[in-house]
């Protein structure tokens, strides 16, 4: 369900408005450059270079000769990420093209933020906006911020589409529609065919009527294996141990981890990386029936460890385990997890900063640098292992809830990483997946956390 009308940059022999992009310490300089007649427009309209203000220059013909935009102070472009996409939606039809003196990290950031601007959720209502087109800038891979874009639209439709149109069924189409369009090779085991090889899979997604499975994708056949895998529950109702209305609200995200690795995905294949991808989505609605599973179970996962239920609504940790397990039987050069895996992490580090977990010194040393770069902000935490002992309850290995919540998201990465063998190298991702207020080329709703960093850091991570 790639969008067919993704966001592309205008052709490169249109005729483009020069779009000058200052900040408020460059004014000064550039007004000093140019004739009386601009000094003048610009003093008379108040145009200081304010984060955000734009202010068009009539030709002779009174038709727009180009347009400035300001990008305010340093403080300002710390405060707010994507700040030329603002122009993008303040700008009337037309081909733009950007200039200014700019690094070749804010051309990209801008030219992203420019597709990005247009993204609207329209699927029920309304239109996409996006009048005003830009020429990718001189420099910038124009391909390649293409295939982040899409990725990253893809990832958003994937999360705002509610979950009556968006089951285990419809995000399974959504895979092999993904799949389809690179020759990736998928598979996908359903049902009651979980039993066996995934029993948690199943348990947490038997009560819905909409069966549970575990999608399998894989793509490329050289360079490096990286493995990902996104929890794709559907909607989360809490199961036997429901949510109340107010958490329940937005449950619809809670496959934010496989839209994130399908954006991902794309963005990989799209660009031709010479890696081995796989990309494990275990898909299931944690619903409540007379066969849903209950607390005081004890169940016993894919790699034999035995699990004990006593919250239903730690449901995430459960489908994934069976998921690293398969994942770690043909160990990947690396491995990466992506999920809306609890509500703690959102109560440490907000919504905006994506905290991930890792062992591995050089590979966080990697995501920070690539986060920063991208503007898709991360944050390490740590894999505390003394905090082990939260999740083993002694009738069983494992805990999938401890009581008391103390540290509840990093109790559920250590949870994960007991079914990741050491010898792996891994990344756990517990994002949030979702804009709770408009931004710059982020409207309220679903977004992605993390891919564009862990994209734009693969290429050194797999080579090290
Ligand atoms: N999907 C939720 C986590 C979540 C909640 C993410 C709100 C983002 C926003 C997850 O399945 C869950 O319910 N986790 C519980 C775990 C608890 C029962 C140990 C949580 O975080 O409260
Ligand atoms: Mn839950
Ligand atoms: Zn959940």
């Amino acid at each position: 369900m790639l969008s067919d009308d993704l966001p592309r940059f205008a052709d490169p022999d249109t005729r483009a408005i020069p779009l000058r992009i200052l900040t408020s310490t460059a004014l000064d300089g550039w007004l000093a450059r140019q004739e009386g007649a601009v000094r003048d427009w610009v003093a008379a309209n108040g145009f200081e270079a304010r984060a955000g203000q734009i202010l068009r220059m009539p030709a002779p013909d009174m038709s727009v000769a180009r347009v400035l935009f300001g990008i305010g102070g340093a403080k300002d472009r710390a405060r707010k990420r994507f700040l030329v996409a603002e122009a993008a939606a303040k700008l009337d039809a037309g081909t733009y093209a950007l200039d200014g003196e700019m690094t070749a990290n804010q051309m990209e950031e801008a030219a992203l933020g420019w597709l990005l601007a247009s993204y609207r959720f329209t699927r029920y209502a309304g239109k996409p906006r996006g009048a005003a087109r830009l020429k990718a800038p001189k420099g910038v891979d124009a391909a390649q911020v293409e295939a982040i874009a899409a990725g990253e639209i893809l990832t958003r439709d994937l999360i705002n589409t509610p979950a009556n149109d968006m089951g285990p069924d419809e995000l399974e189409v959504s895979a092999r529609a993904l799949a389809d369009l690179h020759d990736a090779r998928i598979e996908v085991t359903k049902g009651d065919e979980l039993r066996a090889g995934f029993p948690l899979i199943h348990a947490v997604g038997r009560a819905s009527t909409r069966a549970p499975r575990l999608i399998d994708m894989r793509w490329g056949d050289e360079g490096p294996a990286l493995t990902l895998v996104g929890k794709g529950v559907c909607f989360d109702t809490g199961g036997l141990n429901l949510k109340p209305g107010a958490s329940m609200g937005l449950m619809k995200k809670d496959m934010g981890g496989a839209a994130t690795v399908l954006g991902l995905a794309h963005m990989i294949m799209a660009t031709g990386m010479k890696l081995r991808l796989r990309v494990l989505i275990p898909a299931v609605e944690n619903a409540v029936s007379g066969d849903a599973f209950r607390p005081g179970d004890i169940l016993t996962a894919r790699n034999g460890l035995t699990v004990e239920i006593n919250n239903t609504d730690a449901e995430g940790r459960l489908v994934l385990a069976d998921a690293l397990a398969l994942a770690a039987e043909t160990p990947p050069d690396l491995m990466i997890s992506m999920a809306t895996l609890t509500g703690a992490a959102r109560v440490a580090v907000g919504p905006d900063l994506a905290p991930y977990y890792t062992d591995d010194d050089a590979l966080a040393m990697a995501l920070n640098h690539a986060g920063h770069r991208v503007r898709d902000p991360l944050w390490r935490m740590p894999f505390h292992r003394p905090y082990e002992a939260m999740i083993e309850p002694g009738i069983a290995d494992l805990d999938n809830a401890p009581s008391g919540g103390f540290g509840g998201s990093i109790t559920a990465a250590l949870f994960l990483d007991r079914f990741v063998p050491d010898t792996i190298r891994y990344a756990h991702f517990d994002i949030y997946g979702w804009n709770p207020a408009a931004a710059p080329a982020r409207p309220k709703g679903g977004v992605g956390q993390g891919a564009r960093a862990i994209f734009d850091s693969l290429t050194d991570v797999l080579a090290s």
